[in-house]
């Protein structure tokens, strides 16, 4: 876990989700020890419209958090027009820094994926319209979440694929479309073999951390309640894979995410 200091480096938390019921108990006591541990800036992101709401009373509470609103593909048989518009709305709120997650989800395969397609373009869509970056949830859609990508031109919206899943050939793909990579616990485990490869083949300045908390924790804490502490094991095994310092991974992804989420003009 990180240590407490006064002068560390910085951990940019680009995909977290602490609007989760899981962290009712110690809410509010978690997320105000974060900056005491050098997490420096957390993105809140929307799963549905009910967890968007809550990201931007969050974003509302905390001053070291940004948002991103959208219906994961696995909560779009609830999306609607009205759903559309709030989060139209939503998108345009202070400190809301980009659309997601959005995508396709084909491992828990429903709604229909008709159902999915649709909302995941209406919701490109939008961030187009906005002028804000995607967060891309693809799991077992490969093809289809490319196709969808290509047909769109999203390389001209831009964003991150959330923790990635691919092949070092798609990471390679979507490096080329000008995509940021979401880097999370999973780089940890001992069967990550496909994922270590793809950390190997890309350029740091094209990786971002993020915990997808409270999922997804990584070992030593592995299964338990994930959160933003954690981050500090998926920065350290990336710097042993790049071979370079744990401060330059800290650094270097910060940046990234800041240009990711265009925080800085
Ligand atoms: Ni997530």
């Amino acid at each position: 876990m990180l240590e407490k200091r006064e002068e560390m480096e910085k951990i940019f938390d680009t995909h977290a989700h602490y609007d989760n019921p899981v962290f009712d108990e110690d809410r509010e006591e978690l997320i105000a020890k974060l900056p005491c541990y050098g997490i420096g800036s957390v993105v809140n992101v929307g799963a549905s419209i009910d967890s968007s709401k809550r990201t931007l009373e969050l974003v509302r509470q905390y001053p070291f958090f940004y948002g991103a609103v959208g219906v994961h593909p696995s909560e779009t048989a609830e999306l609607t027009e009205e759903g559309m518009i709030f989060l139209r709305e939503a998108a345009l709120q202070e400190r809301i820094v980009a659309i997601g997650e959005i995508g396709l989800d084909y491992y828990w395969d429903s709604p229909k994926r008709e159902i999915q397609k649709q909302w995941f373009i209406r919701q490109l869509e939008l961030a187009r319209e906005l002028a804000l970056p995607i967060i891309i949830h693809s799991r077992d859609a490969a093809k289809d979440t490319m196709e969808i990508l290509k047909e769109q031109k999203a390389e001209g919206i831009g964003g991150v694929i959330h923790c990635f899943s691919y092949s070092a050939e798609l990471a390679r793909e979507y490096l080329d479309m000008g995509f940021y990579l979401g880097i999370g616990g999973v780089l940890t485990f001992s069967n990550a073999k496909k994922l270590k490869e793809v950390v190997e083949m890309a350029p740091l300045e094209r990786l971002v951390l993020e915990t997808d908390c409270p999922y997804l924790a990584p070992v030593p804490n592995r299964g338990k309640r994930n959160d933003s502490l954690n981050l500090s094991y998926v920065a350290e095994e990336i710097a042993r894979i790049k071979q370079v310092a744990y401060q330059e991974v800290a650094d270097i992804t910060f940046d990234n995410a800041e240009r990711l989420y265009r925080l800085k003009e």
